[in-house]
């Protein structure tokens, strides 16, 4: 994750294309999720209260920024948030299976980046 060997690792000269965005912010999901991991190895590995509590917020503002990149990739590539959709509706049918209801409320599962700039 933290590269501070080069200073200028995150450097780009000039400015990147669409899909050189979209990879980029694919990139920027997965160092999320990897910081995600961390923080939530490092609360499961102390005792100290005041330091599990901060590290649990840090790692649950990380979660966050994962669903704010996720929404912008769906912005940004609408055929592959076509994808991610296939796949929810995969899982939903799979809980509907096993008679299982999850938390999340149907409006907020059926957001889209549409309805979102309807609001
Ligand atoms: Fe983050």
């Amino acid at each position: 994750m933290a590269s501070f060997a080069n200073p200028f690792a995150g450097n780009i000269p000039g400015k990147i294309s669409k899909e050189e965005l979209i990879q980029a912010i694919r990139l920027d999901i997965a160092g999320e999720l990897e910081a995600i991991f961390i923080y939530d190895a490092h609360v499961q590995a102390t005792d100290d209260p005041v330091a599990k509590k901060v590290l649990a917020d840090i790692r649950d503002e990380e979660k966050a920024h994962v669903g704010e990149l996720m929404t912008l990739l769906r912005h940004l590539d609408p055929e592959e948030a076509e994808h991610f959709a296939e796949g929810e509706q995969e899982v939903r049918e799979m809980l509907e299976q096993l008679n299982i209801v999850t938390k999340t409320s149907s409006a907020k599962a059926d957001s889209t980046i549409g309805s979102l700039l309807n609001k």
